[in-house]
């Protein structure tokens, strides 16, 4: 059962949340996306961007900050964001087109980011199944909006199917990596797969 006030380590006022307090981000996690974009250089002006599982909007935030009024941000959640992506489509990822989001972006996409988790029960194993369903969905969209070469961020809850779906992501593209971000919880069992350079699949004949 999920734990309420000063006992709940989850709501703890750390520095990351005092920090995008004081830089008027609607939440702490904006900090896991810029360290992993300071390290992978996965953002850049005007490009097109998903953000799936957008709310409140802090990562909407720093990609619209980057990519500039040039670029195309399209993002997708259950629950309307207190920050708005330039299109927001409020449905579930798993009702959502590709060619939806395709027209909202006005083309393929550059990069697609998926922070989405479910509410979580505390039940590891069933909040770690929930989770890489969404998951799972985001790589199912990444690959039919992504342009060639684009980039593509998911969160994961670590358990015992998450190397199988790492391993079932890596053929697409040129680099896949686990990363932890600073402002990953201590507690927390989430992990970010960084992928660089989208190889598209092959076309049967
Ligand atoms: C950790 S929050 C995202 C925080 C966001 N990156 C930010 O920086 O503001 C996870 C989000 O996933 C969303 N989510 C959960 N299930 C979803 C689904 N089926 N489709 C779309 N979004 C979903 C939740 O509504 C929630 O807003």
């Amino acid at each position: 059962m999920a734990r309420k006030g000063k006992n709940n380590p989850w709501a703890k006022a750390d520095r990351f949340t005092k920090k995008a307090k004081h830089e008027g981000y609607a939440a702490r996690s904006v900090y896991k996306l810029t360290e992993i974009n300071t390290r992978f250089r996965i953002l850049n002006k005007g490009q097109r961007v998903v953000d799936l599982g957008c709310s409140p909007g802090s990562w909407s935030r720093f990609v619209l900050e980057v990519i500039g009024p040039n670029g195309s941000l399209v993002g997708v959640d259950i629950n309307p964001p207190e920050f708005r992506a330039t299109q927001f489509l409020l449905k579930s990822v798993f009702d959502v087109t590709p060619d939806e989001i395709l027209e909202a972006l006005g083309g393929q996409a550059d990069v697609v980011i998926s922070d989405m988790a479910p509410l979580t029960t505390g039940n590891v194993l069933g909040d770690h199944v929930l989770q890489l369903e969404l998951a799972q969905c985001a790589v199912d969209m990444a690959l039919k909006v992504l342009q060639p070469g684009g980039h593509f961020v998911a969160k994961v809850f670590e358990g015992e199917d998450a190397q199988a779906f790492v391993q079932g992501v890596r053929p697409y593209f040129e680099k896949t990596k686990r990363v932890r971000p600073e402002a990953v919880r201590r507690q927390s069992r989430e992990f970010f797969l960084v992928c660089t350079g989208f190889k598209p699949p092959a076309i049967e004949a």
